[in-house]
């Protein structure tokens, strides 16, 4: 048996051999660059799945506790988030949606067959009011997408006439009838969705020409509340064409008495379609590849500014990246078309590089959603009748708190590499920013699942004596929180002093730090 002494030696030396491989990062606190808008950190919540009856909706007679039908674990959990703004009906969801199936008493509203998602029937129950308290409820802006697909432009200005306008209009009289006489506030319309796909297949021309008729008579009546319309960009391949056309069209005519604030862009973290990567018994190499995936959000960001801003280089014109996340195999026995997947902590990182890239693109990236809130995809909770668990993912978004709205500080720092097979990755991925209340925050995710990382971070003239905040970290990358075990993945807290406006920390393989200067 070695000695104590020999094991502290051990110890020592592997202590200073990480201390001499430590990676410096030098954070710029006297240069901060754009605001990263709090928006970045939306959700979405489609009408698909459980995402919302089950996963929000159970109805004001459940025995799941509930304020006016909507569960209160959910809404308890979601405030921690802060969540900016939520995206709703849909997604392909939206093209199909006739919001006048979901408005006025329960026993009137119209049951139709959800298309898109596993042809399930939606009772309309969760209807635009339900919607609103929702987002009441968990203090959050409403992102509302209208139905350009199968709608009319006098169906979407009625429904924002029916959400914006005073208790004179007709609309906004019947909604004052539905309980609601105050006009509500929507923050941002989506004008359509996937527009080249499931929103019609329609070419960007054609799409050109429904946009400025839904840009031009879909108005917001509440003039407390200044709202952006978002028209549909690219997603997939062969649909570049949109983001040169979108920016085209709204150049080419500044003189019209419509304008556009947002350019959507999806882009899943899949792989092949349709989608089979596994959400649970992977291994390394099945999360280098995710990862490798999703660091090409990076590249699509600059492809897509950079038509941007030809049109636009004042960046008046933000990039909406209303869809994104990882896109799995479903859970084994799910409902087809439910898109229920597991959430591990190779998705915590995969958030984690998503939001980092979206803060280095703070400039033009001003809006974005994960796809999507509850049950759905990379989903911040799942439900299983009255149980609800937090994925790694909700944790990544809880302790990305501090970054919203905060100013982005340029960082400066040599990431190393962490290489599995053919994948080549940084080894740790860091962002700075001052917050809104003058702290600085630092996030540090160790990619490497295999190593962990020393940073000394050099926080230049701070008079901050410590440095707190949670580390996310799993004992294996396909690590998750199950319904039999809901905290097999949390987050730990982590107090590092402040040494000379220095901090040094040795982070966990595969894991995601959030400090904050005290
Ligand atoms: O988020 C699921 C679906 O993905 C959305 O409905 C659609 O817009 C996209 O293809």
């Amino acid at each position: 048996m070695r000695s104590v002494s020999s094991l502290l030696a051990i110890m020592l030396f592997l202590g200073t051999a990480w201390a001499r491989d430590a990676i410096e990062v030098g954070v710029d606190t006297a240069h901060p660059g754009p605001k990263l808008d709090r928006h970045v950190f939306g959700q979405f919540a489609e009408d698909l799945g459980t995402g919302l009856y089950g996963g929000i909706w159970v109805g004001r007679d459940s025995p799941i506790p509930n304020t006016r039908g909507i569960r209160n674990d959910v809404v308890a959990a979601l405030k921690e988030l802060h969540v900016p703004v939520v995206r709703w009906p849909g997604g392909c969801f939206a093209d199909e949606y006739h919001w006048q199936d979901g408005i006025g008493p329960a026993a009137a509203r119209r049951p139709q067959p959800n298309y898109n998602w596993g042809g399930v029937l939606e009772s309309n129950q969760f209807g635009t009011d339900e919607f609103m308290d929702f987002a009441q409820q968990i203090g959050t802006e409403a992102y509302i997408s209208v139905n350009v697909g199968s709608g009319t432009v006098k169906e979407a200005a009625d429904w924002m006439q029916y959400m914006t306008a005073d208790a004179g209009s007709a609309w906004g009289q019947q909604r004052a009838a539905n309980g609601h006489p105050a006009p509500y506030r929507v923050a941002m319309l989506g004008l359509g969705n996937e527009s080249w796909d499931c929103g019609g297949h329609m070419s960007a021309a054609e799409y050109g020409f429904r946009l400025k008729l839904y840009a031009r008579f879909v108005h917001n009546w509440n003039k407390e509340q200044r709202m952006q319309r978002v028209a549909v960009g690219p997603g997939g391949p062969k649909t570049e064409d949109y983001a040169e056309s979108v920016m085209k069209i709204w150049h080419d005519n500044a003189d019209w008495d419509w304008d556009l604030e947002g350019m959507s862009l999806h882009s899943y973290t899949v792989g092949k379609w349709p989608p089979s990567w596994p959400a649970t018994h992977f291994g390394e190499s099945d999360y280098a590849r995710s990862l490798a995936e999703t660091l090409k959000m990076d590249g699509l960001i600059r492809t897509n500014s950079a038509i941007m801003d030809r049109y636009d280089p004042q960046k008046k014109i933000s990039l909406v990246v209303d869809e994104w996340g990882a896109w799995l195999a479903p859970t084994p026995g799910s409902p087809s078309g439910f898109l229920q997947q597991q959430n591990s902590q190779r998705d915590a990182v995969l958030a984690a590089l998503n939001l980092n890239i979206f803060s280095r693109h703070a400039d033009r990236v001003r809006n974005a959603n994960i796809a999507q809130m509850v049950n759905v995809l990379q989903a911040m909770i799942l439900t299983d009748g009255p149980k609800m668990i937090l994925t790694p993912t909700y944790h990544v978004f809880r302790l990305y708190v501090p970054f919203q709205d905060a100013a982005i500080l340029p960082v400066k720092y040599a990431a190393g590499s962490y290489s599995v097979g053919d994948f080549n990755l940084p080894r740790v991925d860091v962002i700075a920013a001052r917050t809104q209340d003058g702290k600085i925050a630092v996030a540090i995710t160790n990619v490497d699942a295999g190593q962990p990382a020393t940073v000394e971070v050099d926080l230049g003239k701070v008079t901050a004596k410590s440095a707190v905040g949670e580390t996310l970290a799993a004992a294996k990358v396909d690590a998750v929180n199950s319904f039999d075990s809901p905290k097999t993945v949390v987050p730990k807290r982590v107090i590092v002093p402040v040494q000379a406006g220095r901090v040094t920390l040795t982070v966990p393989p595969a894991s995601v730090t959030v400090l904050t200067t005290q």
